[in-house]
C-alpha cells in the first residue's frame, strides 16, 4: 500500500519524507489556507520535496474552468495530480484532462458509485473520505471495500486513495481491504511508528547493554 501525506505543511512533509515512507502528497484548499502562503508556491515546493503524485485541487465549479485550472496546475510540475470534486461538472473535467494525459484525483467521494463513475471518466485516483462518513455514523470503510470490488470487477486502472483518515485503525482497515493508497495526516504517520511496549523494551535493552562487560 502506498502512503501519501495529507498536508500542505512543508516542514511536516520534509520530516516524513526523510523517513523514506512517503509516496505522494494530497492537499486541499483548507490545508493550503492553513499555511498562509500562495497556492502555487506551496504546490511547487511540495513537488521539490517528494517524488510522487502531488494532488492540488481546483476551485472552479464548471467543467471548462476546472479544465483550464487543471491544465495550469499540471504545468507547475509533471507530478502534479489535479484534484477535482465529484460533481457532474467535475466528471466532465476529469474526462477532458485524462484525454490530455493529465493525472486526476476525484475527491469528496462518499458512496461507491461516485467512485465507479470517476473511474469510468478516466480518473487516475479516486478519494473516498472515510472519517467524514464515520463522523455521521456511517461506516466509511464499507464504502471503500465496495468501491474496490467494483473497480476490480471491471479492471479499471483507477487507484483508490483512502482519505479523511483519523487514526491508525483506519490505516489497518485500508491495508486489509487492499486499498492502493492511504493518505494520512502527519500525526497518524507518527502514531503508526509507536507502541508503548517498544519504548519500554528499548529502555530495558539500553539499560542492560550498560551491564555487558567491555
Ligand atoms: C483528501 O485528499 C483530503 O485532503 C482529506 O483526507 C480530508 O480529510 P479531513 O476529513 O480530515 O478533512
Amino acid at each position: 500500500m502506498k502512503i501519501f501525506l495529507d498536508t500542505a505543511d512543508v516542514t511536516e512533509i520534509r520530516e516524513a519524507n526523510d523517513m523514506g515512507l512517503i509516496d505522494g502528497v494530497t492537499t486541499n484548499p483548507s490545508l493550503i489556507a492553513k499555511t498562509g502562503r500562495p497556492f502555487r508556491e506551496v504546490v511547487a515546493e511540495i513537488c521539490s520535496i517528494v517524488n510522487g503524485p502531488i494532488s492540488a485541487e481546483t476551485t472552479a465549479t464548471d467543467a471548462r474552468g476546472m479544465q483550464a485550472e487543471g491544465e495550469e496546475l499540471a504545468r507547475i510540475h509533471p507530478n502534479v495530480t489535479v484534484k477535482i470534486p465529484m460533481t457532474p461538472e467535475g466528471l466532465k473535467a476529469t474526462r477532458a484532462l485524462s484525454k490530455k494525459g493529465i493525472k486526476t484525483n476525484v475527491t469528496l467521494v462518499f458512496q461507491p458509485l461516485q467512485g465507479l463513475l470517476a473511474a469510468k471518466c478516466g480518473a487516475t485516483f479516486v478519494s473516498p473520505f472515510i472519517g467524514r462518513l464515520d463522523d455521521v455514523s456511517a461506516e466509511g470503510m464499507s464504502m471503500v471495500r465496495d468501491l474496490l470490488r467494483m473497480l476490480q470487477n471491471y479492471r479499471y486502472p483507477t487507484e483508490v486513495i483512502v482519505a479523511s483518515v483519523r487514526h491508525p485503525i483506519h490505516v489497518a482497515q485500508a491495508a486489509l481491504a487492499g486499498a492502493h493508497v492511504v493518505t494520512i495526516p502527519g500525526k497518524v504517520l507518527k502514531q503508526l511508528t509507536q507502541h508503548p511496549l517498544t519504548d519500554i523494551g528499548l529502555a530495558k535493552f539500553l539499560e542492560d547493554a550498560k551491564k555487558i562487560p567491555r
